[in-house]
């Protein structure tokens, strides 16, 4: 199978490395990329894909370019008759999600969705858990990020902080707020209720970078993300599940589970593209097809729409530190709670 990548550097440096790996297991031809700077890889590079496609003939696009340039570059890989991989937030309104969904039904192609954690085994069995009624009735889901990031994380391109495009949940910690969705089995639905309190410590920024989420659905349990890049100190990211019966502790970028403080056995991971390249030669369902994306969208779009005050928070060399925020945090994932539930201060 052909496959192309724009936008190779950033995060994109993960997809030319797992290429590369695919083309030498001969699962994947990497045929050329496509990027607007310039950019040292071992395969052709073009501006733009229809040039690329002119040439080389990709039948995958993988696209991690910068969130507001994916719609665009979905429907170009889709007009050229391609199946594709885009990055999380697939798109930023759910406008395009719709417009986007239509275009690939229209065209009988797919889309998938970076969203890596749906491919762990700790998902799977996390959802066998629930699914299978061993957690009890579920109660919440919460989940909570944490990390420190310094000035230079704002810096490394324009786009980054950026009120609509970037934002605690939209970006650094998107696959929390996926994952919690998914695992309350609403992120297909459209009858969402969204509570969102969004916070910056920085005025260099328009984005946040404090945020809490509720989301609430009838006859789904209710889910809250609450996260931070001004922590005093980091916490790998974790999932939360209140279930009646247990508790399940899940550290999605770890690929760890476990339930009632005992390790859970993992089956192994799916890579994003070998799952679409094997879609597209035997129909293996899609492990993150853009259909299981629509209620993120809303919270995307919710977030672009939603007013971002400017809180105090103490400056430590290039960080900004939002004092009490490591503890409020890890309580609103365990009692679903929104910061100003928990009588925070910089809550409304
Ligand atoms: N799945 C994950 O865990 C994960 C992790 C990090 C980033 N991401 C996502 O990956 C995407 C890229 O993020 P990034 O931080 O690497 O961004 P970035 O700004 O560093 O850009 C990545 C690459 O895209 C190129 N580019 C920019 N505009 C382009 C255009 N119009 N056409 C072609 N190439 C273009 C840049 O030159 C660069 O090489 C974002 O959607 C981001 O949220 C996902």
């Amino acid at each position: 199978m052909r496959v192309a990548l724009v936008g190779a550097r950033g995060h994109g440096a993960r997809h030319v490395e797992n290429l590369l790996r695919l083309g030498h297991d001969g699962v994947a031809t990497f045929v050329g990329v496509v990027d607007v700077a310039e950019v040292d890889v071992p395969v052709p590079s073009y501006p733009d894909l229809p040039s690329l496609a002119a040439e080389l003939h990709p039948e995958i696009v993988v696209i991690s370019s910068p969130p507001s340039t994916h719609r665009d570059l979905v429907l170009s890989a889709f007009a050229l008759g391609c199946d594709v991989l885009v990055e999380k937030p697939a798109l930023l309104s759910v406008a395009d999600f719709d417009e986007i969904s239509s275009a690939a039904a229209a065209r009988g192609l797919v889309c998938q969705v970076g969203f890596q954690s749906q491919g762990t085994g700790s998902y799977r069995r996390l959802c066998s858990l629930i699914g299978s009624g061993a957690l009890g009735d579920i109660a919440g889901i919460g989940a909570a990020g944490r990390w420190v990031r310094t000035d230079s994380y704002y810096e490394r391109a324009a786009w980054a902080g950026r009120h609509g495009e970037d934002g605690t949940l939209v970006n650094p910690f998107a696959h929390a707020l996926q994952n919690v969705l998914l695992l309350a089995d609403v992120e297909e639905r459209t009858d969402i209720a969204v509570e969102l309190e969004l916070f910056r410590c920085r005025d260099t920024i328009t984005a946040d970078d404090t945020s809490c989420v509720r989301v609430t659905a009838d006859g789904a349990p209710p889910v809250v993300v609450a996260a931070t890049l001004c922590a005093s100190t980091s916490l790998p990211p974790v999932v939360l599940v209140h279930g009646s019966l247990g508790q399940a502790v899940w550290w999605y970028d770890d690929d760890r589970l476990t339930v009632n403080d005992h390790k859970m056995a993992v089956p192994p991971t799916v890579d994003l593209l070998e799952n679409l390249i094997r879609h597209r030669q035997s129909g293996e369902p899609l492990v993150a097809p853009l259909a299981a994306a629509r209620a993120f969208t809303a919270v995307v779009e919710a977030c672009g729409k939603a007013e971002v005050p400017l809180v105090p928070a103490r400056r430590v060399g290039d960080r900004a530190v939002l004092d009490g925020i490591d503890e409020v945090v890890v309580r609103a994932a365990e009692k679903i709670a929104t910061f100003t539930e928990l009588g925070c201060g910089f809550g409304r």
